[in-house]
């Protein structure tokens, strides 16, 4: 089964009114507690690198993990690069056997992110990859204050930018934040659905993306915390918001925190349950099916993409 690009899996995700999860993959067991989970639910998935990734296993093994996860599960399977910063960066990951890359523009002026993702765009079609854009700045957490810098996307720049650049997706900024640390204890998360409508209204069709997704179950944490983690003030978005937005123009949703929370956990259990393991499949395996559990609740609650394949 070769990998796909997200092309198909967005059209029918955009008619079926739910949205594909696209999780961040590290090493050998994230990989498979994903793949075990979408091939559980019967669902297609997207299995997404950051630089930080690429860093940290390499590409190559990457991509050969990829494949014979696809090949191991015949299911549909996208391998796209998160958070490409640059032409370079997207070269290589095309260059790696990546079917779908993004380009992150979204700290330049509104000009240059379009100059330079249309650059991108022109580099990735040529080579039969498609290209996920972004499009406004999501907030963060600094010092407990939500962060100055959170700009809502414009859905009149949001046309434009999308007819000038080519891209194949857009993420916006509705906000969702990165990280474990969403909102301020007292903050009541909301998501800016006006401005969801508002975009589906004037780009039909069109596949929009949400980064910073995860909802951090306060649960996991608190299963960190009791097995010797030390994680406070962790909080993220409400399940119900994300299911919401996958019925609508969202196509993809971004999780990567759930995951390593859910890992993190399993193996803190392990360790403090069993001082003297030392085997690492023991508590590698311990974090594997975790993460497999958290994809298959994912694709239950939040995304709809069960029996979808
Ligand atoms: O949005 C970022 C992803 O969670 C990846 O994080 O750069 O630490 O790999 P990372
Ligand atoms: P979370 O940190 O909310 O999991 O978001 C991950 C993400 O957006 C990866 O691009
Ligand atoms: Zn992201």
């Amino acid at each position: 089964m070769p990998l796909v690009t997200t092309k198909e899996m967005f059209k029918k995700a955009y008619e079926g009114g739910y949205a594909i999860g696209a999780f961040n993959i590290n090493n050998l067991e994230i990989l498979q507690g994903v793949v075990k989970g979408a091939k559980a639910k019967n669902s297609p998935v997207i299995l997404q690198c950051s630089t930080g990734a690429l860093k940290y296993a390499g590409p190559k093994y990457l991509r050969a993990m990829v494949e014979a996860a696809a090949e191991e599960t015949g299911i549909d399977i996208a391998l796209h690069l998160d958070h490409g910063p640059d032409l370079d960066a997207v070269k290589l990951a095309i260059a790696s056997g990546f079917t779908s890359v993004m380009f992150d523009g979204s700290h330049y002026d509104f000009e240059e992110n379009i100059r330079k993702t249309k650059e991108v765009v022109e580099y990735a079609h040529a080579h039969g990859v498609v290209v996920e854009a972004e499009l406004g700045v999501l907030a963060g957490v600094e010092d407990d204050v939500v962060a100055a810098e959170h700009v809502y996307t414009d859905p009149d720049q949001a046309v434009e930018f999308v007819e000038r650049t080519g891209c194949d997706s857009l993420a916006i900024a509705i906000g969702t934040s990165h990280g474990a640390f969403k909102f301020p204890p007292d903050y009541e998360p909301q998501l800016r659905f006006d401005i969801l409508e508002e975009i589906q209204r004037k780009l039909p069709n069109f596949p929009i993306v949400l980064h910073g997704a995860s909802a951090v179950d306060p649960e996991t944490v608190e299963m960190c915390n009791k097995f010797g983690g030390n994680i406070a003030n962790a909080k993220g978005i409400p399940v119900e918001m994300l299911r919401k937005a996958a019925s609508m123009a969202v196509c993809k949703i971004n999780m990567d925190t759930d995951l390593r929370l859910a890992m993190t956990a399993a193996i803190r259990k392990v360790f403090a349950e069993n001082p003297a393991e030392f085997d690492p499949r023991k508590y590698l395996g311990a974090g594997r099916d975790a993460i497999q559990k958290v994809v298959e609740y994912k694709i239950e609650n939040v995304l709809g993409s069960a029996n979808r394949l």
